[in-house]
C-alpha cells in the first residue's frame, strides 16, 4: 500500500521517471525569518527542550515549502546532554569538560531516552499529529558514533579533529569502549523516536572522513553497522557520510536503506562504488543555493536527469545542511524544481 512519496522511495518502491521526494538537511534553521523570530525569544537548547517550540520549528519549512519529509528540530548532541554531558551552543556544541581516557566513559553510564529526553518524544508526537500522512513523512535522527566522539573528545568543532584522532588511534581499547557505548545509546534513542512517531531515521556522520580507511573499517564501522541493523528493524534508515570518498568501498555492505552523499562526487559514481545497494540521497552543493534561482532550477534538473540511472531510487537533498545565508526564494527554487517536468 502506498504511504507517501518519501517513504515509498526509501523502501525502493518508486518509478524512476516520477518526480523525486525532496527535503533539505537543516531545513529548520536560521535561513528562515520565522525561525529567527522564534530564536529571538528562545535560546537554541531551550527550543530543543520545549516540545511546542521544537514542533513549531520542525513544521515551519513544511508550511512554507511543502517538502516531502519533515525532520525533527533537535541536535545530534541532545542524547549526550541527556546522559549528563554539559555543553553550550556557540553556535555549535562547546563542552565544558571534554572526554579524555577510559575513566571518562563513566560519564556516559546512564541514558534512558524516555527519562532523559522526554521532550524529543513529545515533539515527535506533536509533529506527527500535525502532518498529513499521505503528504509528509517524519524523520527522526541521531549522530553517528565517530561524529559524536569528535565533539565529545575535541570539546568543540575543529578543522581536522586532531585530538580526536590521537585519542582513538593511540588508545584502541578506549576507542572500542566509547563506540560500543555510543552505539548502545544511539540504538535506544532511535528506537524510542520510532515509538514516538518517527517513520524514517537518518544517522548523521558529518565527520566520517577524518580517519583513514583501515582505521575506520576496524574501529568505527562495527558500531555504525550495529546501529543501522538495529534501527532498520523498526524504520528505514539513511546514513549520511560526509567527506567519505575514501570510505565508500568499505561502506558498501552497511545495512542501511539509504545513503546520503555530499557534493564531492557524482551520485552515479558513489552508487557504483557502493555496489548499487542504496537509495541515493543528495547531493547539490549548498553553496549553489547562494546563486540565482534560475541556476538552482537548472542544477536540480541536471541532477534529476543524472539520477534516472540510479537503480534503487533517488531522494533530492543538498550535500550538507542549507546555509543560513540562503535567500528564502532560492530554497523555494530548490524544492519546486523537484516537481517540474523533466
Ligand atoms: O536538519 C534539521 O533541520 C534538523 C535539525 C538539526 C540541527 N542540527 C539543528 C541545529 C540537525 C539534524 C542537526 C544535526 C547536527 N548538529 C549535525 C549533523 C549534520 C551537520 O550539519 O553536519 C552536527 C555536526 C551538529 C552539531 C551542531 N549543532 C553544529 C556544528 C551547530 C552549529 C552549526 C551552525 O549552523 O552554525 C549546531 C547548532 C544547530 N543545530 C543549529 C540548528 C538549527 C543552529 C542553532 C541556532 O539557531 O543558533
Amino acid at each position: 500500500m502506498p504511504e507517501n512519496l518519501f517513504l515509498d522511495t526509501l523502501h525502493g518502491r518508486s518509478a524512476s521517471d516520477a518526480p523525486p521526494p525532496v527535503w533539505m538537511m537543516r531545513q529548520a534553521g536560521r535561513y528562515l525569518p520565522e525561525y529567527r523570530a522564534l530564536r529571538e525569544t528562545h535560546g537554541f537548547l531551550a527550543m530543543v527542550r520545549n516540545p511546542e517550540a521544537a514542533a513549531e520549528a520542525t513544521l515551519q519549512p513544511i508550511r512554507r515549502y511543502g517538502m516531502d519529509a519533515a525532520i525533527l528540530f533537535s541536535d545530534i548532541m541532545v542524547p549526550l546532554i541527556g546522559a549528563g554531558i554539559a555543553m553550550d551552543f556557540a553556535p555549535g556544541p562547546v563542552l565544558q569538560e571534554p572526554l579524555r581516557g577510559r575513566d571518562s566513559l563513566k560519564r556516559l553510564a546512564r541514558f534512558d531516552p524516555l527519562r532523559d529526553t522526554p521532550f524529543v518524544m513529545e515533539a515527535l508526537r506533536k509533529v506527527r499529529a500535525e502532518l498529513q500522512p499521505e503528504k509528509t513523512a517524519l524523520i527522526g535522527f541521531a549522530g553517528a558514533p565517530l561524529t559524536l566522539a569528535a565533539y565529545l573528545i575535541e570539546g568543540r568543532g575543529s578543522k581536522d579533529f586532531e585530538m580526536t584522532r590521537a585519542a582513538l588511534l593511540n588508545d584502541e581499547p578506549f576507542a572500542h569502549a566509547l563506540f560500543d557505548r555510543l552505539a548502545e545509546i544511539t540504538g535506544d534513542y532511535l528506537q524510542a523516536q520510532v515509538e514516538a512517531g518517527a517513520q524514517a531515521l537518518q544517522l548523521f556522520d558529518s565527520w566520517s572522513g577524518v580517519l583513514g580507511r583501515e582505521e575506520w573499517a576496524r574501529l568505527v564501522k562495527p558500531s555504525v553497522a550495529r546501529i543501522l541493523e538495529r534501527a532498520g528493524k523498526s524504520a528505514p534508515v539513511i546514513y549520511f557520510a560526509q567527506n567519505a570518498a575514501h570510505l565508500y568501498g568499505v561502506m558498501a555492505d552497511l545495512p542501511a536503506q539509504g545513503l546520503s552523499v555530499d557534493w564531492r562526487l557524482p551520485l552515479t559514481e558513489v552508487n557504483e562504488r557502493t555496489g548499487g545497494r542504496f537509495v541515493m540521497q543528495g547531493n547539490l552543493d549548498p553553496a549553489r543555493l547562494l546563486g540565482e534561482p534560475a541556476a538552482i532550477t537548472g542544477a536540480v534538473l541536471a541532477l534529476r536527469r543524472e539520477a534516472r540511472a540510479l537503480p534503487r531510487g533517488f531522494i533530492l537533498n543538498l550535500g550538507h545542511g542549507i546555509s543560513r545565508h540562503t535567500p528564502i526564494e532560492n530554497a523555494a527554487a530548490f524544492v519546486n524544481a523537484a516537481r517540474l517536468p523533466l
